[in-house]
């Protein structure tokens, strides 16, 4: 007998308003990883294993049974842990009631952000900043609006002062992605200015705070008192103990805003991972010497592709402050997605482009430097490659 034929009627389906709205703000790309003959200096996270201690612990948990659901805030002694280490940072306390354990920094930043921004609210963010908080505030109903940054690529207080007017929520990330750039204590407390007297919540992603290759210390907006009392503190375990893909994170807010994020997260998550929540635990309590290891290794690649980078024409360098990414300016009359989709097909080296983090991001490409030494370097000959041919290009048309 011949086989069966079914025949299905292509489904009619219009997706939910906050899908199409999500569609029509995101930036956001997929790039792939290095292999075959392709280097890729764009991947946003650590090239080290997870610490080794932390993956025993993973394993001893399993083996222990610890298979049950978590309380829907986390467990309890990793908020106290964490609640200790906050408290240091902030250098005021910190109760672990406050705290919020997410599924990575990625949830937290949407509980933070839906639970904060609802529609038609005025949400401010940095030009070019990370690409997911646009989405998020589209995904809320929420209005964007980009502030350009300073030619340095810090803030431009005063631009900033003009978008604030009647904002719910200012978001940012320090140190910056794509920017590399360190906000320091002075920066961060003329936001404070900003803010006082009004109602404007600010949203602090300090996930690359380990990260901060100033010399200074790296200041909180916890350790400030004119930003601690509006703040959610949006962090994860993803970069600093190279564990991206535990999915593991927390927030710290004023009580009313953890418990608004947490109903949020709650409701989309459930709790998260009692494993890989024992994993974090051990992660605070043990790997500050792998954070320092890791670090110092970021610091030489930083180092090396700055010298390198600062060989090719043409090219003006940002200030690699922090975070594992250069942001340099390219001086071609070409759109940045155009000019990364020609270094990968014909130059075999992926990077991620400027337009991605915002318009302003435009003309800009971002490196990151969590990648070997060798990559670092055979990556920039590359890029060196590619522009120079890009260039001859143009000016024989
Ligand atoms: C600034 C910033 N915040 C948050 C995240 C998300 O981190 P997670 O992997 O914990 O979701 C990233 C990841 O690239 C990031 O760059």
């Amino acid at each position: 007998m011949p086989p069966t034929v079914v025949t299905t009627t292509p489904l009619s389906f219009a997706p939910a308003a906050a899908v199409a709205r999500i569609a029509a703000a995101s930036r956001r790309t997929q790039q792939p990883q290095s292999g075959g003959d392709l280097v890729s200096l764009a991947m946003g996270e650590p090239d080290f294993d997870t610490p080794r201690q932390v993956t025993e612990a993973a394993e001893a948990a399993l083996h222990a049974g610890r298979t049950h659901y978590s309380p829907l805030l986390g467990e309890p002694a990793l908020r106290e842990a964490l609640a200790e280490k906050l408290t240091g940072i902030a250098a005021s306390p910190i109760s672990p009631a406050d705290l919020l354990i997410t599924q990575g920094g990625t949830a937290g930043l949407a509980a933070s952000i839906l639970a904060i921004v609802g529609p038609g609210d005025k949400v401010v963010i940095p030009d070019p900043t990370y690409s997911l908080y646009a989405d998020l505030v589209s995904m809320a109903g929420g209005v964007v609006v980009p502030v350009p940054l300073a030619p340095d690529l810090h803030w431009d207080l005063d631009r900033l002062a003009d978008a604030l007017d009647g904002a719910r929520l200012f978001v940012f990330c320090n140190p910056g992605n794509p920017t590399g750039i360190v906000h320091s204590r002075a920066e961060l407390e003329a936001l404070a200015d900003l803010l006082d007297g009004t109602s404007t919540l600010v949203v602090s992603d300090e996930a690359y705070a380990d990260l901060d290759f100033t010399g200074r210390p790296f200041t909180s907006a916890l350790s400030l008192d004119g930003l601690r009392d509006r703040t959610v503190y949006c962090q994860t375990f993803s970069k600093s103990y190279a564990m991206t893909g535990w999915r593991v994170g927390y927030l710290w807010g004023p009580t009313p805003l953890i418990q608004a994020a947490a109903r949020i997260h709650n409701t989309f998550n459930g709790s998260v991972n009692t494993v890989a929540q024992d994993a974090a635990l051990v992660a605070v309590r043990t790997c500050g010497p792998d954070i320092a290891r890791m670090r110092a290794e970021y610091e030489t690649r930083r180092e090396i592709m700055r010298t390198e980078l600062a060989k090719i024409p043409g090219l003006t360098l940002s200030s690699p402050e922090g975070a594992f990414y250069q942001f340099p300016r390219y001086d071609l009359d070409l759109p940045s997605a155009e000019v990364v989709a020609a270094l990968r097909t014909t130059y075999g080296v992926a990077v991620r482009p400027g337009s991605e983090f915002g318009a302003r991001g435009e003309g800009h490409l971002r490196l990151s430097y969590a990648a070997s030494a060798e990559s670092v370097v055979e990556g920039v000959r590359r890029l060196a490659d590619g522009l120079t041919a890009l260039r001859a290009h143009r000016t024989h048309q």
